[in-house]
């Protein structure tokens, strides 16, 4: 069968030679060892994803230092971090598996900002939740929560720096920021959460600033070619408050500058959104249209893909991408399947965040 979509034709993403324009959504899977360790089955789990050759992987989000932990999710399940030698020997393995399958992988880089649950945070040190301003999620406790000092914030990008060289120092082919899901930096994105009166609250100049500096200090230190970024305008998702005024204006912003430094030589490998139908049915004025035609460069969307809507988002530009999580969970050859058009596996939610093979390394290849 001849293959004249986009979605299985080759393109380049940054400094990766790509076969295809299926993604492996971030996914966090709190399979990680004591120490924040990837474990060996995260090797394998990544190998199988990345079996069909010139595939991008993006990691499962990773912690960029101990204070940027405390995943909100109950149980002992442990989240991954890329600060610590021995984290680094082991995402390492992980990078080599998916390289020698021809394929490539870029860290998604998280900080959890006002989400994160003290108790955990606190098994690492004496670390608070943080945010732009002390207002946490409605009905939650703000007891621990911290807002930022000017200085603080700095030290946050230097540590999202530090991050991504490692990632590279370790073979990663980039690094994706995650400034999407109510997450720290998109904690800075929306008035309802950053009611600072410094330079990084206030306008919209000023709320986009935190991101930004991140993307500039990142694009520094490995290029603009190896960084990315995520960004999920319309999500709800912990809180998060959209409109049909401030959300528009401000991402509309956020992408402009993007493409200024675009325009100016140093053009991210992709900026990766999540859809808005994930968190319902959108309003009419809850889309990434506009913001598609702001940013030239390599554009990632996420969110209830299926093969069809996959095929026909991908045609429509030159440039578009498309990741999937859930289905990529319960089928490791995903490509295959979606290019043979063979059905897929369904998903089972209640092994996304246990401990073990279950659920992660056992949902086997399509057999005819
Ligand atoms: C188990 C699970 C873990 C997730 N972890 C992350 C994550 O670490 N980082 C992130 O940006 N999004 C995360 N997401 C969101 C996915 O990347 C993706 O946007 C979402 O699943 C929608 O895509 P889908 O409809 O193809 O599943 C997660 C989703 C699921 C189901």
């Amino acid at each position: 069968m001849t293959q004249t979509h986009n979605l299985f034709s080759p393109i380049k993403v940054g400094s990766s030679e790509l076969q295809n324009r299926i993604v492996l959504a971030p996914l966090t899977r709190t399979r990680a060892l004591p120490g924040n360790v990837p474990s060996d089955l995260a090797t394998e789990y990544y190998a199988q994803r990345a079996a069909s050759p010139g595939t991008l992987l993006i990691t499962e989000a990773t912690y960029i230092s101990p204070g940027s932990a405390g995943v909100p999710i109950p149980g002992d399940g442990i989240v991954p971090g890329i600060w610590s030698d021995e984290q680094l020997e082991a995402w390492k393995k992980v990078f080599k598996a998916v390289h020698d399958r021809g394929s490539k992988i870029y860290v998604q880089l998280w900080d959890i900002g006002r989400v994160a649950w003290y108790h955990k945070l606190q098994e690492l040190g004496n670390y608070f939740p943080t945010g732009p301003s002390a207002i946490p999620m409605k009905g939650e406790e703000s007891e621990h929560l911290k807002a930022l000092t000017h200085w603080e914030i700095k030290g946050k990008v230097a540590l999202y720096v530090n991050a991504a060289k490692n990632a590279i120092a370790a073979g990663a082919d980039g690094v994706e920021i995650h400034s999407a899901n109510g997450y720290l930096p998109d904690t800075f994105l929306r008035s309802a959460s950053n009611q600072r009166t410094d330079e990084y609250g206030g306008s919209i100049e000023n709320r986009a600033r935190f991101s930004l500096e991140i993307v500039d200090a990142i694009t520094e230190a490995i290029g603009a070619d190896k960084t990315a970024i995520r960004l999920s305008p319309w999500s709800t998702f912990q809180d998060i408050e959209v409109n049909d005024t401030e959300t528009p204006a401000q991402f509309t912003y956020l992408f402009e500058q993007l493409q200024k430094r675009a325009d100016e030589g140093k053009q991210l490998a992709y900026v990766h959104v999540v859809e808005p139908r994930l968190f319902g049915p959108p309003e009419p004025w809850a889309t990434n249209e506009p913001f598609r035609k702001i940013w030239k460069g390599n554009f990632i969307r996420a969110g209830g893909y299926d093969r069809e809507t996959a095929l026909e988002d991908a045609d429509k530009s030159d440039n578009t991408l498309i990741a999937f999580g859930r289905d990529f969970i319960a089928n490791p050859d995903l490509v295959q399947r979606l290019k043979n058009n063979e059905p897929l596996a369904k998903y089972d939610r209640t092994t996304f965040y246990v401990p073990g093979a279950k659920g992660y390394t056992d949902y086997p290849a399509y057999k005819m």
